[in-house]
């Protein structure tokens, strides 16, 4: 692929829309318009009025909505959801072929230009034990999200949802074009959460990772703005 997406993606992880235009408002004064992540926290509080207002920002939007239902109900969700002015939507990989084929019919029957669909592999909460112990998943994490990316692909999504070390490997047998999304990205000088598998956004970039999320030190940083610069900065090569 000649030009694949290099992005960072930055989380509206707030309670209630004030919050959030709060924050947009520092981007917007800077002059910078970052594509931002709307998830289940700000979505079930506020519903598409605060997509709405973000498209009306000229911001792209990322519906990380994380959709899992039996097949029908999967389509319906996606159909409603191709009404907004969103460019990326997901739902879960583990809620099989036929659910994801679902979804993408239910983008598609809107219509025009639709948003870009990735499946959920495994969550990056996820570790060997829990995959084998809790869920009875047997083999490692790599292993499944492996399978996982390639029934992605199978089921006609455009990328998955995966840690930063698995994009390589992704890409090696899903292809290029076939878009990752790693959250899970630090500088060495940062806190790392509740994240568990971290890389820099250097490394993130080496490993072929197409958009990285980063939340908390963007979103909770001091000054913002100068936060996402930097990270936009690293993931591009320029530091
Ligand atoms: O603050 P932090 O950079 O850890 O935020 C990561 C973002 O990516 C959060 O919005 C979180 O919900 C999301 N995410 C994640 N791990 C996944 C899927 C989504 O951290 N497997």
């Amino acid at each position: 692929m000649p030009n694949p997406p290099r992005e960072v993606i930055v989380p509206l992880d707030f309670p209630a829309k004030p919050d959030a235009l709060r924050f947009l408002d520092l981007f917007a004064d800077a002059g910078e318009r970052p594509f931002v992540k709307i998830g289940m926290e700000l979505f079930y509080a506020e519903g598409p009025s605060i997509v709405n207002e973000a498209a009306s920002r000229g911001l792209r939007v990322f519906l990380d909505l994380k959709v899992c239902d039996i097949p029908n109900t999967a389509r319906g969700a996606m159909a409603s959801l191709a009404g907004l002015p969103i460019d990326m939507v997901n739902c879960h990989a583990l809620g099989g072929l036929d659910m994801m084929r679902r979804a993408r019919e239910g983008l598609d029957s809107r219509g025009g230009r639709r948003p870009l669909l990735l499946g959920v592999t495994i969550l990056t909460s996820i570790d060997n034990a829990r995959l084998n112990n809790e869920l009875g998943i047997g083999g490692g994490v790599g292993a499944a999200v492996v399978k996982l990316a390639g029934l992605a692909k199978e089921a006609g999504l455009d990328g998955v949802v995966c840690a930063p070390g698995e994009s390589m490997l992704i890409h090696q047998t899903c292809g290029s074009d076939f878009v990752t999304i790693t959250p899970g990205v630090r500088f060495p000088d940062e806190a790392i959460d509740d994240q568990h598998r971290v890389v820099g956004p250097d490394d993130a970039r080496r490993f072929g990772c197409n958009y990285i999320v980063v939340g908390r030190p963007i979103n909770r940083a001091v000054d913002p703005v100068s936060a996402y610069r930097r990270y936009v900065r690293a993931f591009a090569g320029k530091d």
